[in-house]
């Protein structure tokens, strides 16, 4: 069984990495972007330079932060999170390269060396124009105060924006960095719950096969890239990572 093919996959992996997608979060509650029901079937994303040009755009980008809010606020680490914190703890993982913005790798006790976030993080702000750090219940007091105005930067007057990166922003570099060298030197290559449409963080997988890794896939749907993995199981993250590692 599919399985029983990770399970021959882990025992034999040294020096693994693990990239994640917003399927590993789907069962903890947090809805992904491109299944039916997900994010994007539901919003248009609001891009960069949309959000620092409309300050209705930015009251929009925020009225959908909060509303999210009881989702990401209260979610728990599910078993595919918890199976990749255990592989770290036992050595036969490196590390994770992540393109969540929910923070449940690091709920799971996954470490900040351990975890590359390329596309940010969700549980704070920042100021576009001169990097001030803003707490969410900051926003959300400014937000309400404002009748639903998108927050202004307190020391220079910028656009406070969730510290995530939006379609149109630069990538973090550092994180880009080490992603690559993360990703050029593994022997295997997990990649969990997502589409790989996304670029660059989707060039990752590539690069990481084209470096002689096995690449394997678990997602519920078909990805871009299935046509090139050794090893692609089509099923819930979480049900084939418990038949797994029950041996
Ligand atoms: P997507 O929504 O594109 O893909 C998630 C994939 O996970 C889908 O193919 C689902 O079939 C699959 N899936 C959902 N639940 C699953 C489960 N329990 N078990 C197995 N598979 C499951 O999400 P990402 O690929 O993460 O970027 O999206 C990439 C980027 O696009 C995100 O980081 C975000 C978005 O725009 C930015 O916001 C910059
Ligand atoms: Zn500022």
């Amino acid at each position: 069984t599919s399985a029983k093919a990770l399970a021959a996959v882990l025992a034999g992996m040294k020096a693994g990495v693990a990239f994640t997608g917003a399927g590993i979060s789907t069962e903890c509650g947090i809805p992904d972007f491109r299944s039916p029901g997900g994010l994007w079937s539901r919003n248009r994303p609001i891009d960069y330079q949309t959000f620092r040009a409309s300050p209705q755009m930015r009251a929009e980008a925020w009225r959908r932060r909060f509303a999210l809010e009881p989702a990401l606020g209260g979610a728990k680490p599910g078993r595919g999170h918890r199976a990749l914190a255990a592989l770290l703890a036992q050595r036969r993982l490196q590390a994770i390269i992540t393109q969540n913005i929910d923070g449940l790798h690091q709920a799971s006790g996954v470490e900040e060396e351990q975890l590359v976030e390329l596309h940010g993080n969700s549980t704070y702000a920042s100021c576009l124009d001169c990097g001030q750090r803003y707490e969410l219940d900051w926003v959300r007091a400014r937000f309400e105060e404002g009748q639903g105005r998108a927050p202004d930067c307190a020391s220079c007057t910028g656009p406070v924006k969730s510290a995530t990166i939006s379609f149109g922003q630069p990538m973090p570099a550092a994180a880009m960095a080490r992603a690559g060298a993360l990703s050029g030197a593994c022997d295997v290559f997990l990649v969990l719950g997502s589409s790989l449409v996304v670029w660059p963080a989707a060039g990752f997988p590539l690069q990481a096969k084209r470096a002689g890794a096995t690449l394997v896939i678990v997602n519920r749907e078909p990805t871009e890239l299935d046509d090139l993995a050794d090893l692609v199981i089509h099923a819930d993250i979480g049900d084939v990572f418990e038949a797994a590692l029950a041996g």
